[in-house]
């Protein structure tokens, strides 16, 4: 395991941007894992400014990423697909049709969490798995006492969950309930992981995750075994 501490969280999201470029620079088909929420953004932003000055190619590259709400498409604002295409897809030029996410309107979920493992291992794995961490330890919506052993899954969202995405919906009533989500053992399986942590109230969660016991109740604590785990974090 690596431990990178990042000044803040401009040094952050600038160490976690060189780490992904160097992956696309040396392998330019890399499949990269990649993740939403806050923590990333910053990450996806200094990759759009490489690109524009012509650092970064992505046109061989192809993308997986965790998780997506049940019952959000694509045009839905809050949808994860939406979230990628605005923050990173589109400023980039990474082929469209080369990024996946999970989709939330299947008719039948349980065939699209199986078709989505089908496309990991179509594509060779993923290369680089991008991967934020919440309060609870979750890893994706991989929530406490998930099993390690799950592949793509459906999950109920923890009412903790629910609370801290509920400033995107303005309600708790409107944040769906289910997500489908990779598990722990799709994580655990991408040769290399870059997990990113920014503030001071991951600073509990990350001791817990990173140095505690490796149990179910703490997701991300199933990291410590993983053979090419990075960490760049900042507390401040
Ligand atoms: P955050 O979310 O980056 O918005 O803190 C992390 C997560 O819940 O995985």
């Amino acid at each position: 395991m690596r431990i990178i501490e990042a000044k803040d969280y401009a040094d952050l999201s600038r160490k976690a941007a060189n780490v992904i470029s160097a992956q696309v620079i040396l392998e330019p088909h890399s499949v990269l894992g990649l993740a939403t929420g806050s923590t990333p953004i910053g990450t996806y932003k200094q990759l759009i400014d490489w690109y524009n000055k012509g650092d970064i190619d992505f046109s061989k590259a192809r993308s997986v990423n965790l998780d997506e709400y049940i019952g959000l498409d694509g045009t839905n604002d809050q949808s994860y697909r939406y979230f990628m295409d605005n923050n990173f897809f589109n400023g980039i030029n990474i082929k469209k049709e080369n990024t996946y996410v999970p989709n939330g309107m299947a008719e039948d979920l349980e065939a699209e969490c199986a078709r989505y493992d089908e496309l990991i291992s179509s594509l060779g794995g993923i290369d680089l798995q991008l991967l934020g961490i919440g309060h609870d330890g979750h890893i994706g919506f991989n929530e406490p006492g998930a099993a390690f052993e799950k592949t793509t899954h459906i999950v109920e969202l923890e009412e903790t969950t629910i609370k801290a995405n509920a400033r995107f919906f303005g309600s708790e009533e409107a944040v769906p309930k289910k997500a489908i989500t990779m598990g722990i053992k799709s994580i655990m399986r991408a040769k290399r992981l870059l997990l990113i942590a920014n503030g001071p109230d991951k600073r509990d969660i990350m001791e817990k995750a990173l140095h505690g016991p490796v149990t179910p109740m703490v997701p991300a604590s199933i990291l410590q075994f993983h053979p090419n785990l990075t960490v760049v974090y900042c507390f401040e």
